[in-house]
């Protein structure tokens, strides 16, 4: 099925800047089957457009909690998986489904302990410097920008 239009997204999230943003062209609708993701780049702005159940979104292309690629991650419905710490973010709603393993702060302040899949080792609560870090690290809320799709290309406003 080829896209033909850009999916919902919280209205308070979305990025600053983007009420007035240009759209730009950024990839052939036919490119992002339903389940894809992909990263496409605006100068030093990175973009991850993802074809979710209700359509294509785009957000940052940076995981909000320490900023790995999520168009290398794995998409289910609207839920994806980050390749780097294994946090899953709902890209409909913006919220976090799973804290990354390494625990931390969420959106809120609220503290998450550090997990471990279930065949390892449990890990402990945070003692060392980096461990420390990690654990102060705050997850990040999504920011959206609007999409729309003419002649059958993907159209994203990101601002200049
Ligand atoms: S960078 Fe994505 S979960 Fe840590």
């Amino acid at each position: 099925m080829i896209a033909d239009r850009g999916a919902p997204t919280p209205p308070s999230l979305a990025a600053p800047g983007t009420a007035d943003a240009t759209f730009r062209d950024a990839l052939a609708a036919a490119e992002l089957p339903p389940g894809a993701l992909r990263r496409v780049t605006f100068g030093d702005h990175d973009v991850l457009l993802a074809h979710v159940p209700d359509g294509i979104l785009a957000t940052d292309d940076r995981c909000p909690h320490m900023s790995a690629p999520l168009s290398l991650g794995t998409l289910d419905g609207c839920v994806v998986d980050c390749p780097l710490h294994s946090g899953r973010f709902d890209l409909c709603t913006g919220g976090v489904v799973r804290m990354p393993t390494t625990g931390g702060l969420d959106a809120d302040g609220g503290y998450h302990s550090p997990w471990s899949p279930p065949d390892r080792e449990p890990r402990p609560e945070p003692t060392d410097l980096k461990a420390r870090a990690r654990a102060a690290t705050r997850v990040r809320r999504l920011r959206y920008y609007p999409v729309r799709i003419r002649d059958g290309r993907i159209e994203v406003a990101v601002p200049d």
